[in-house]
């Protein structure tokens, strides 16, 4: 086959493929050893790239050389088993391959026709989604690009349905300020969220926690009556199954009852913890996720995904249809009614990639067995972390770990610091210090007001003696700083 358009010849594309995979074995090969972080700085990095859109074509080797120096060889490595920073879960090789073929193909997955594979293929990993967490078994969905865009699906159906098909066409003002719930915890993405859908700041009721991060069910139930007896109302109240700051788990069972009670939507943020409802001695924590009407999922954390795979989960696709179908004349086809799905009329995008390639192929490869195998690991791992730190004068476990989740703070060698003070400034000081030092990534947050640093263990590659590492490298530093 002659090459056309911008197209090498077949024996060249399957040379340059080739050359390619050796450069992404190589990086794989460096996960041990090369610092987590590549200590680079932004005129450093932005240096590299600077220069006007470049008229002449660069040999490809060339530009492979280029992208291996200034791009894979940077890479921050979340892929290896020293990231412990965020939710950064680390891909797996057979979404690799995935992520390969989905480009190679490169479907479109806004009708069916476009990607019959796509569209089963979506349509099975949703289900699959749901019933892998004990959620609907014949759930429908959307795959998004992450928890922040499920969430933000997930919010416009409740919106919609709850508040009726007046909100379309009139927006908010066609009846008081609606209000919806969650806790103090509940992650950034949710206000944003609020901007977004118009409800406005000032209507989401941040419902204070009890000592272990849970959602104040007492003081929730008294909003919403407060609220109702004002005229307001109420539409949603978002349980939270792994908080971003602790991984707390708020009572889904009894947020579902009380939502019920007061005809709410209910839905749950699972888009860090939601996965680890797939492991059994998990499973009672998220009793009460069964009854939610909607899921926000992440593939890309604890399904091992690279990004981006989000997944906003419904107890059947009326609702999304109802929110996102709009006809359109250059859309409109007729097949004559063979089943087909469209997918564009049950999500907000109408072109979309191929998400559900990887998230199959993850399935199909490693077997539920054994993703529920290393969710359960990484909970191990977590459990390892706070023994350790429990058990260590130097450190302070601020919380017990629910799931992968472990804030606590270094308190000096031999933990002579005293005073909240020089405690937190040296929980503060660390976080830097650590990125320089390379050894591990970890980031901090806030709990209870205080300064902790926090390590969420969600990497199938980690191991405990990874875990050895992070508490000899904090303490290294640590030491370092206070000599300083
Ligand atoms: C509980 C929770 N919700 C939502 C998000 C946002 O997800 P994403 O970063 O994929 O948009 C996160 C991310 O960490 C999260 O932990």
């Amino acid at each position: 086959m002659e090459p056309r358009g911008l197209d090498w010849s077949l024996s060249e594309f399957e040379r340059v493929l080739q050359r390619a995979v050796g450069l992404v074995v190589e990086r794989y090969g460096t996960l041990d050893t090369a610092p987590v972080f590549a200590q680079v700085t932004p005129p450093e990095v932005e240096a590299w790239f600077r220069e006007p859109v470049p008229e002449a074509p660069m040999p490809i080797d060339a530009l492979l050389d280029t992208v291996k120096v200034t791009v894979l060889d940077t890479a921050t490595l979340n892929i290896g088993p020293h990231m412990y920073a965020y939710v950064m879960a680390g891909g797996t090789h057979v979404s690799v391959l995935a992520e390969l073929f989905a480009a190679a193909i490169d479907q479109n997955g806004g009708k069916w026709h476009l990607g019959p594979a796509l569209s089963a293929l979506e349509e099975r990993v949703i289900q699959w989604g749901g019933s892998f967490i004990g959620f609907a078994p014949e759930a429908g969905g959307a795959l998004v690009s992450g928890g922040s865009a499920a969430n933000l699906t997930a919010l416009t159906v409740a919106r919609n349905l709850q508040l009726g098909d007046a909100v379309a066409r009139e927006g908010l003002f066609s009846g008081p300020p609606a209000t919806l719930y969650g806790s103090t915890e509940v992650h950034g993405c949710i206000e944003k969220c609020v901007e977004l859908l118009g409800l406005g700041t000032r209507h989401y009721r941040r419902i204070p926690v009890d000592a272990a991060h849970r959602i104040r069910l007492d003081l929730l139930g008294a909003q919403i009556e407060a609220d109702r007896a004002a005229g307001l109302r109420p539409f949603c109240v978002i349980g939270n199954a792994g908080t971003v700051n602790t991984g707390a788990i708020d009572p889904l069972d009894s947020l579902a009852d009380l939502a019920a009670r007061h005809h709410l939507w209910f839905h749950v943020d699972g888009a860090y913890g939601g996965m680890a409802a797939a492991v059994e001695a998990c499973r009672p924590k998220f009793r009460g996720l069964e009854s939610a009407n909607s899921v926000a999922l992440d593939f890309h954390k604890w399904l091992y995904q690279p990004f981006e795979a989000g997944c906003a989960l419904f107890r059947d696709w009326e609702g999304l249809h109802r929110t996102y179908h709009h006809a359109a004349a250059y859309l409109a086809t007729d097949q004559g009614g063979d089943g087909r799905r469209d997918l564009n009329e049950y999500s907000f995008q109408l072109s979309r990639n191929f998400k559900a390639l990887k998230v199959w192929m993850t399935f199909k490869a490693y077997g539920a067995a054994r993703l529920r195998q290393a969710i359960a690991s990484d909970i191990a791992n977590a459990a390892y972390l706070a023994d350790r730190l429990r058990s260590a004068e130097d450190f302070e476990l601020v919380h017990e770990p629910e799931l992968s989740i472990v804030c606590f703070r270094y308190l000096g060698s031999a933990g002579h610091l005293h005073g909240t003070e020089p405690i937190d400034r040296l929980n503060r000081a660390l976080i830097p210090a650590l990125e320089a030092d390379g050894r591990v990534f970890i980031t901090g947050t806030t709990v209870a007001g205080r300064p902790v640093i926090r390590a969420c263990c969600i990497n199938h590659r980690q191991h405990q003696g990874d875990i050895d590492r992070l508490v000899t490298t904090i303490r290294d530093v640590g030491r370092a700083l206070e000599a300083k």
